[in-house]
């Protein structure tokens, strides 16, 4: 089959499709024909091997698939050949699949039955493998962890990415007032259409003096801030989102982009009463959550484009380089003209 592949830590020029055995199924596993996978923002991270994580090397990025069942172990009970699936991608005991075992951008992927989870009528490949990682992930933190609620103000910072664009709707959904950061007048466009209220070009302005501006200055003893800030960037923006929180005002986190060691000014901590709130990962049940809200309408998952596998390098250098809105997915049986 044909997989990507990288040997050594580094950019995109790591990255190759190459010829590789079919994986072997397990008595408890199955092997799933991929449809359609997704990267995520954790891929270039772990190409690049700037997690703290040790990854087993060659990989194959991407941990997010979708697609049908191929082969069945002799011990699995209830999945059948040609069943459309979408596993949750952690796998007890191997750890996160496209970190710590093989991923999923390739032809074929081995998983243990344990992790199957149907993709609902009416779900394509392309929108299921764009949901578990990024939306999964968001559902949570917004959701259980966050607890949003209609009337909050909540300030949502690189909300063209994969989370991002999940929170945006999830934040809709429940009635809160959206307000957005992204790096360019166009991805700002995008995240109007989806419903953000207020829009910050971070191109243009200091995200902390629009936050003022559309919420006031937050005051110790009353008035201004937002409710929640949403901030998996990390790095410089950490310390500034301390200042766009309201009294008792809730900072929600799943990532660093930019750098999980940042400054941080506890003042405003101890005298706003802040609440600093983490989320990592989501649950099977969460997946499924997020599979039949995509199934009834309720959330649309934004595609920023559907490529060959052999295009991997191209997507990849698009997400690090900051031209993506939403979810970039790459199609292993494709043979367009970059096809494998
Ligand atoms: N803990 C978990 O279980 C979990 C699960 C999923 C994701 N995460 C983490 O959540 C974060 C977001 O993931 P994602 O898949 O949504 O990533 P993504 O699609 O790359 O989106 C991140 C957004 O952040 C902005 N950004 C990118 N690089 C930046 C930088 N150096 N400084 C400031 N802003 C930057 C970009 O928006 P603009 O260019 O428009 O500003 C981009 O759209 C990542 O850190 C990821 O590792 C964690």
């Amino acid at each position: 089959m044909k997989a990507a592949r990288f040997a050594r830590h580094g950019g995109v020029e790591e990255l190759e499709v190459v010829d590789v055995p079919d994986p072997a199924c397990g008595p408890e596993d199955v092997v799933i024909r991929v449809g359609a996978t997704s990267l995520n923002g954790f891929d270039p991270m772990i190409l690049a091997g700037t997690t703290g994580l040790k990854t087993p090397l060659p990989m194959t990025p991407c941990g997010d698939f979708a697609g049908e069942i191929a082969e069945v172990g002799p011990e699995v009970m209830g999945w059948n050949v040609g069943d459309r699936v979408c596993p949750h991608p952690y796998v007890l005991g191997e750890g996160m699949t496209g970190e710590t075992r093989l991923g999923a951008a390739s032809q074929y992927v081995r998983i243990p039955a344990s992790n199957l989870i149907a993709t609902p009528d009416g779900v394509s490949d392309v929108e299921a493998a764009s949901l578990p990682i990024a939306y999964g992930t968001a559902h949570r933190m917004m959701t259980t962890r966050g607890k949003l609620r209609a009337g909050e103000k909540v300030l949502i910072l690189g909300a063209t990415g994969g989370v991002g664009t999940c929170c945006v709707q999830l934040a809709k959904s429940v009635g809160a007032e959206v307000i957005v950061t992204g790096s360019a007048a166009w991805k700002l466009d995008r995240l109007r259409k989806l419903g953000a209220d207020h829009v910050i070009d971070t191109s243009q302005e200091d995200f902390v003096d629009a936050a003022h501006r559309i919420c006031g200055r937050p005051r110790v003893f009353g008035g201004g801030g937002v409710d929640v800030v949403v901030n998996y960037i990390g790095g410089e923006t950490w310390a500034k989102s301390l200042k766009c929180l309201k009294r008792d005002g809730r900072m929600l986190t799943c990532g660093a982009t930019a750098g999980f060691e940042p400054p941080t000014d506890i003042r405003f901590i101890w005298s706003f009463e802040q609440n600093i709130i983490g989320a990592n990962g989501w649950t099977p049940d969460e997946q499924r959550e997020v599979l039949q809200m995509v199934s009834d309408g309720r959330l649309k998952p934004v595609i920023h484009a559907a490529r060959p596998l052999a295009a991997i390098a191209e997507s990849m250098q698009e997400l690090i380089d900051r031209k993506v809105v939403g979810k970039s997915i790459l199609l292993p049986f494709d043979e367009g003209a970059d096809g494998p």
